[in-house]
C-alpha cells in the first residue's frame, strides 16, 4: 500500500523467472489447499443478535465516510445468514481447509470476557459444524483487524491493558471452539494493524503517530500473541491437539543489483517488514538492525530512549518459541536500492529503514495499487524464510484483484497458476510448505477500498438482497488443481 513505482526498470532476472515453466510435479496428498475470508469483510449482521461495535463499524459509520466508494460492511456478503451457501461453495471447490476469522465483538460484545454473546457463539459453532460435516478443516484467525470499539476507546493496541484483554478473548475461543479446531492464528498481518492503524493512520482506528505508534502497538501485540500461545500450550494443547501461530505478511524484496549496498538494503527492508514480528517469535527479540537503527536515529533526534521499546530478558524468553508453524500472506514484490541516510527530523518508520523501493513498470498489476504479478517472488521469499526461520510454513493468503469482478477472470487464473507453480518449486527446493490458501473465497469488503477491488473466486452481487454468489472461471481452475494436485494436464507421479 505504501510503496509506489517510481522508476522504469527492466529486470532481466524478473522476466526470465516470470516466464518459468509451470511445474509438472504433483503436490503431496497431505498438502492443504483452501480459501480464506475474514469476519468484517464478509459477515454483515454488524449489530445483530447482540454483537458489539468494532473499530471498522465505527469508522465506516463516521461522517464523512472515509471508504473509497462510501460503503460499509453492514451487510457485505451477508455470511452471517448465508454461511451454509459459503460452505456449499467450499465443498464445490473441494478445499481441504477454510480460513475465516472470529469477530471479537460478536463473541464478547463488551470486549471483555464477563459477557459472552450466545448468539455469536452459536453462529461460529454452526459454521464449524457445517465445515466439519463436509470434511473441511477450519483454520481460524482470532484477530483480523476488528477490535471492539470499546477497547479502542481505552487506548487500543498502544495500551498495555490490551495484552490481557486479548489473552482472555483467545482463551474464551479455545474453550468454546477448540475441540473442533486444529489450526489457529492469533493475528492476521500485524504490520497492517500496527503500522497502518496506529502509525500512518490510514486504516481503522486511524491513529497518526509516525515512528512511534507502530512500534508501541507491535510491542503489545507480540506479548498478547505469546500469552495466547502459552494459554493454549498449558491449558488446551493436551486435549485439543491443535497448532497455534501468527500470520505475517510481506512482499518479496529483490535487491536492485549485486552490489553489497543493495543486498544489505533489501535484507534490512525485510527485517523491518517481516523480522519485526517474526524475529521475536522465532529467533528471539527484535532484529539487530532494527534495534541499532531506531536507537541511533532516536538519539540523533534528541530522545533519551529508543522509539523501539525494549523487551526484558523474561519477555524475550516468554515470546521466543510461541509458534507451531508460520503463517504467510504474500501477493507482490518490490525492487530495493540502497539510499543515502535520511535526514534527521520528525520520526518516521520509513526513515528508520532508510532505503529506496520501487515496483517495475514492466510488471503486470492488479486493481490494488500495491499488487503486482511477480510469481518468482514467492519462491524466493519461501527460500528466505526457510533460511531465516527454518519452520513449516502455511501460506494463508495469496490472490489477485480486479475492478470489474467479471466471471471470465483469466488474469486471476494466470496469477494463481504461476504463483502455485512457484510454491511447488519452493517445495522442490526443500522448503516445508504445509498448505496454500487463495484469497478470497468470494468478492468482499476490501477495507478502505470498499467493494472497488475484487479478489473473489466467486462473484457476489452486492446489489441483490440475496447477495447472489456466482462462480468465476477461476473456480473451475482451482477445483481442478485441488482435485488433481497438479497444475498441468499430466503430472509426474
Ligand atoms: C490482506 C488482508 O489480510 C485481507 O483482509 C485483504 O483483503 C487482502 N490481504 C487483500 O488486500
Amino acid at each position: 500500500m505504501i510503496y509506489k513505482a517510481s522508476v522504469i526498470f527492466l529486470s532481466t532476472l524478473a522476466i526470465t523467472l516470470a516466464q518459468d515453466e509451470i511445474s509438472n510435479k504433483k503436490f503431496p496428498e497431505n498438502f492443504m489447499f483452501g480459501t480464506a475470508t475474514a469476519a468484517y469483510q464478509v459477515e454483515g449482521g454488524w449489530n445483530e443478535d447482540g454483537k458489539g461495535e468494532n473499530i471498522w463499524d465505527y469508522l465506516t459509520h463516521s461522517n464523512p465516510n472515509p471508504i473509497a466508494d462510501g460503503s460499509t460492511a453492514d451487510i457485505s456478503c451477508d455470511s452471517y445468514h448465508k454461511y451454509k451457501e459459503d460452505v456449499a461453495m467450499l465443498k464445490e471447490l473441494g478445499v481441504d481447509h477454510y480460513r475465516f476469522s472470529i469477530s471479537w465483538s460478536r463473541v464478547l460484545p463488551n470486549g471483555t470476557a464477563d459477557k459472552i454473546n450466545l448468539a455469536g457463539v452459536t453462529y461460529y459453532k454452526n459454521l464449524i459444524k457445517e465445515l466439519k460435516s463436509n470434511n473441511i478443516e477450519p483454520l481460524i484467525t482470532l484477530y483480523h483487524w476488528d477490535l471492539p470499539q470499546v477497547l479502542q476507546e481505552q487506548g487500543g493496541w498502544t495500551d498495555e491493558f490490551i495484552i490481557d484483554a486479548f489473552a482472555d478473548y483467545a482463551k474464551v475461543c479455545f474453550e468454546l471452539f477448540g475441540e473442533d479446531v486444529k489450526y489457529w492464528l492469533t493475528f492476521n498481518e500485524p504490520k497492517q494493524t500496527c503500522l497502518y492503524g496506529y502509525d500512518y493512520g490510514s486504516i481503522a482506528p486511524k491513529i497518526y503517530s509516525p515512528g512511534v505508534g507502530g512500534y508501541k502497538c507491535t510491542h503489545n501485540l507480540l506479548r498478547a500473541h505469546a500469552k495466547a500461545w502459552h494459554i493454549y500450550d498449558q491449558e488446551f494443547r493436551a486435549q485439543q491437539n491443535g497448532k497455534v501461530s501468527i500470520t505475517i505478511d510481506t512482499p518479496w524484496f529483490e535487491p536492485d543489483s549485486d552490489s553489497e549496498g543493495d543486498q544489505e538494503a533489501a535484507e534490512r527492508q525485510i527485517q523491518f517488514t517481516f523480522g519485526w514480528f517474526a524475529n521475536p517469535i522465532f529467533n528471539g527479540d527484535y532484529p539487530e538492525v532494527m534495534k541499532t537503527r531506531v536507537a541511533a536515529r532516536s538519539a540523533a533526534e534528541g530522545l533519551n530512549q529508543s522509539r523501539l521499546p525494549e523487551f526484558t530478558d523474561e519477555e524475550i524468553t516468554y515470546i521466543l518459541g510461541t509458534h507451531d508453524y508460520l503463517g504467510l500472506n504474500m501477493y507482490s514484490s518490490y525492487m530495493v536500492k540502497e539510499a543515502a541516510e535520511p535526514e534527521i527530523g520528525d520520526p518516521s518508520y520509513d526513515n528508520d529503514i532508510g532505503i529506496s523501493i520501487y515496483q517495475s513498470d514492466d510488471w503486470e498489476t492488479g486493481a490494488s495499487s500495491w499488487l503486482n504479478v511477480t510469481p518468482w517472488g514467492i519462491r524466493r521469499l519461501l527460500n528466505w524464510l526457510k533460511k531465516t526461520y527454518n519452520t513449516p510454513i502455511f501460506i494463508t493468503e495469496n490472490g489477485f484483484s480486479d475492478i470489474d469482478g467479471k466471471l471470465n477472470d483469466d488474469r486471476r487464473i494466470n496469477y494463481y497458476k504461476n504463483y502455485i507453480s512457484n510454491v511447488r518449486n519452493a517445495i522442490e527446493d526443500g522448503v516445508d510448505v504445509l498448505g496454500y490458501t487463495a484469497w478470497s473465497l468470494m468478492d468482499n469488503f476490501e477495507w478502505m477500498q470498499g467493494f472497488k477491488e475484487k479478489f473473489g473466486l466467486y462473484q457476489v452481487d452486492f446489489d441483490s438482497p440475496n447477495r447472489t454468489r456466482t462462480p468465476k472461471d477461476s473456480v473451475a481452475f482451482f477445483k481442478k488443481v485441488i482435485e488433481t494436485r497438479c497444475l498441468v494436464d499430466v503430472c509426474e507421479e
